[in-house]
């Protein structure tokens, strides 16, 4: 049975990648793969692990004009993905444009939004020329990615209660920035706990250093299911 971990790989090779990968069971863990890893290893290895089975998230916030965005959901697709993103701010077009350019496929992936990333604030968002606070900006785009056929965002555990509100139990929520409780924050700001950012209403959780900076990432990751767990017992 597939848990809501998404392990992020965030690793500068493709062989570091496939060290992990190779330890873990696909019907279990679905894997992120972002710019960094995509750009040294490519195409091949996502189309790699996706045989081996892995449910892949190609994050690779796709954000330019909507032909583009569209032509590059397809060969999303094509590698054999279970979930790519685009960044909301794109507009309306291009994120119309990128669910028809997967739609009709027998198993199209799931797209998703990134409405504001988690390392802006309300200075940065207002030196770009946008006046709403962060939380209302990240809602006022949730909502147009929701319109535009979106399957959910990615958000923060702090922003899932008020999105799954105000979108509705079908709309994928997807959030970063998950620790176990007394553990390293990195650069996350605000963090939350799996059992926490499930109680929340995220339906996927994206970690990447609590396993992969692990001494023993099977380990790391026994102790997140706990966690997720104990929710679940306390019920
Ligand atoms: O190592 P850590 O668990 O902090 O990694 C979080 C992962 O989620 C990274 O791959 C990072 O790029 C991604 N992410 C994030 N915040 C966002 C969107 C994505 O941390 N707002």
């Amino acid at each position: 049975m597939t848990t809501p971990i998404i392990i992020a790989l965030d690793f500068s090779k493709g062989s570091q990648a496939w060290d992990l990968a190779e330890r873990l069971d696909p019907r279990r863990y679905r894997l992120k793969i972002g710019k960094e890893l995509f750009t040294a290893a490519g195409p091949d290895l996502v189309r790699g692990l996706a045989l081996h089975d892995f449910e892949i998230f190609l994050d690779l916030k796709f954000h330019d004009i909507p032909n583009t965005v569209a032509g590059a959901c397809q060969a999303a697709a094509r590698l054999g993905v279970w979930m790519v993103n685009v960044h909301a701010s794109g507009g309306r077009a291009m994120m119309q444009a990128a669910r028809e350019a997967v739609a009709h496929l027998p198993q199209r992936p799931l797209i998703t939004a990134v409405t504001v990333l988690t390392s802006l604030g309300a200075a940065d968002l207002a030196e770009t020329g946008i006046k709403r606070k962060p939380a209302e900006q990240v809602r006022h785009l949730a909502s147009l990615a929701q319109e535009c056929g979106m399957d959910g965002v990615v958000c923060s555990a702090r922003e899932a209660a008020d999105l799954r509100k105000t979108l509705g139990a079908e709309f994928k929520l997807v959030t970063p920035g998950i620790r176990l409780p007394g553990s390293q924050p990195d650069d996350q700001q605000r963090t939350m706990t799996p059992a926490e950012a499930l109680a929340a209403g995220a339906d996927y959780l994206v970690v990447g250093r609590p396993v992969t900076a692990a001494a023993d990432p099977l380990v790391a990751l026994q102790n997140l299911e706990n966690n997720i767990k104990s929710r679940k017992e306390r019920k």
